[in-house]
């Protein structure tokens, strides 16, 4: 099996910091002043250092101004990096401003998850319409709560890829105005690598690592090299677990019981399997044939579906009424979609040692996504890495599913890396989306 890199960021910026300012060693000509201007503007407002621009030896002067107030220590607000974080790649309008040190200083999330189980799926065009009535208004509840401006950031960084196209396309036009109208760097952020990455935020976590990203788009496993370089090791050859588990709670008519009444799909079929037995139906195991890390879970929706077919045929359950072994039908399920999931992990876990992208020692698997806040899931992962040895690492649920906070994280790392953060307004301009 091929092992094959994604996600290319690259610098085409020469970055600049203050000593080097100082030291006369950069290359002015290659500075878009308008960025520059307005971020040495804030800087020197909270320094109180009066910055006028109206020719280059005198930015300098501000600079250096400002650059040696921050060495004699007097102020530690001035050294701190601030990135504000935007989320709109599915069904969740999502805003974070984060400092350097990975403290998250405000925050605000609009679920439509309500909105979207009333309709039976996610239909683009409302989470579109959504997205545009919040989008405003949980960046400035974000900005607020973290008791800043615009003006204050470092940089704008916005999930561009991967998700629903228009979903996706109100996020950017909004991360990309906002970061052109205020001169601020501008960074496009890999909702998956986000989600991959968000445990670095928790934890000093040394690249690199193997990690499974569960979610309702996708079923992943990856070596992380470092923040852009990705080994590619198994992914899904059709439905995602979140998709199976979404699908099969909506055939299982879940949100008419109460309690799951505002559950996503997954959260029910594991809340109703806790009370269940695992043993009572069986499902194949996909992919039995193969011998990679790919993932399938169509095939186990679809015996789902006949199941439930034959068991309302049984029971003789007719419209939105539950059949009565829903509870053994959610952990037999749960328990056949964990079994494949912790097969083709541990696979990779062999295949990674094969080919030795992982270090012998200290061994890492991070699960992330909407998916890894399943416990039973979790469980059966830790059970294989007490196994083999690995540490298994896991961000809280509030930062498994979608949220501004894991990109803003995200965009702090390669803020702070200086790794694919835009500042020209030629390139900011040209992001686009991507919807794959
Ligand atoms: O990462 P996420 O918030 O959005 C995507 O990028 O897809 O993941 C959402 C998915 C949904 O399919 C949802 O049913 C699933 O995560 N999910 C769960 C649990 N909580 C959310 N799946 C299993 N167990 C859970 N507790
Ligand atoms: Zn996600």
């Amino acid at each position: 099996m091929a092992a094959c890199t994604v996600g290319s960021y690259w610098m085409n910026h020469v970055s600049l910091c203050y000593s080097c300012l100082l030291k006369r060693r950069c290359i002015f000509s290659k500075l878009r002043s308008i960025h520059w201007k307005s971020i040495y503007q804030s800087r020197c407002r909270l320094q109180g250092v009066n910055l006028i621009h109206t020719s280059l030896p005198l930015i300098q002067e501000g600079v250096i101004a400002a650059a040696q107030t921050t060495f004699r220590g007097e102020s530690s607000q001035f050294n701190r990096q601030l990135v504000l974080g935007i989320e709109t790649s599915c069904d969740d309008t999502g805003a974070a401003v984060i400092d350097d040190t990975g403290k998250v200083l405000g925050e605000a999330l609009r679920s439509q998850k309500k909105v979207h189980i009333r309709y039976g799926g996610i239909i683009p065009p409302v989470a579109q319409r959504l997205h545009e009535q919040n989008i405003c208004q949980v960046v400035n509840e974000a900005l607020e709560k973290a008791k800043v401006t615009v003006g204050d950031l470092n940089a704008v960084a916005t999930t561009v890829k991967p998700g629903l196209p228009l979903s996706l396309a109100v996020g950017t036009k909004y991360g990309k105005n906002l970061a052109l109208s205020e001169g601020k760097p501008f960074i496009p952020i890999h909702h998956m690598e986000a989600h991959a990455l968000t445990v670095r935020m928790i934890k000093e976590v040394e690249f690199p690592f193997l990690v499974l990203l569960v979610s309702g788009g996708h079923s992943l496993l990856v070596v992380a090299h470092s923040l852009d370089r990705w080994s590619i090791i198994g992914q899904t050859i059709d439905d995602a677990p979140g998709e199976a588990l979404d699908k099969g709670a909506r055939r299982l008519k879940l949100r008419n019981i109460p309690e799951c009444a505002s559950m996503s799909g997954g959260q029910a079929i594991e809340y109703l399997a806790s009370k269940g037995d695992p043993h009572t139906y069986e499902f194949p195991t996909p992919m039995g044939k193969y011998r990679d890390c790919s993932f399938s879970f169509a095939g186990l929706k679809h015996c789902l579906e006949k199941l439930i077919r034959k068991l309302e045929k049984e029971y003789e359950v007719e419209g939105g009424n539950i059949i009565p072994p829903v509870k053994d039908v959610c952990a037999s399920f749960q328990y056949a979609i964990t079994k494949h999931l912790v097969r083709q992990t541990q696979r990779a876990m062999v295949y990674a040692d094969i080919r030795s992208l992982l270090p012998k020692e200290n061994q890492t698997l991070v699960m992330s996504g909407g998916v890894a806040c399943n416990h039973y899931i979790q469980t059966a992962l830790q059970k294989l890495c007490d196994y083999t040895g690995y540490q298994l690492l896991c961000p809280p649920p509030k930062l498994c599913t979608d949220n501004g906070i894991m990109i803003a994280w995200n965009g702090m790392e390669r803020w702070k890396a200086k790794r694919g953060v835009l500042y020209d307004k030629e390139d900011i301009e040209a992001v686009d989306f991507l919807a794959k």
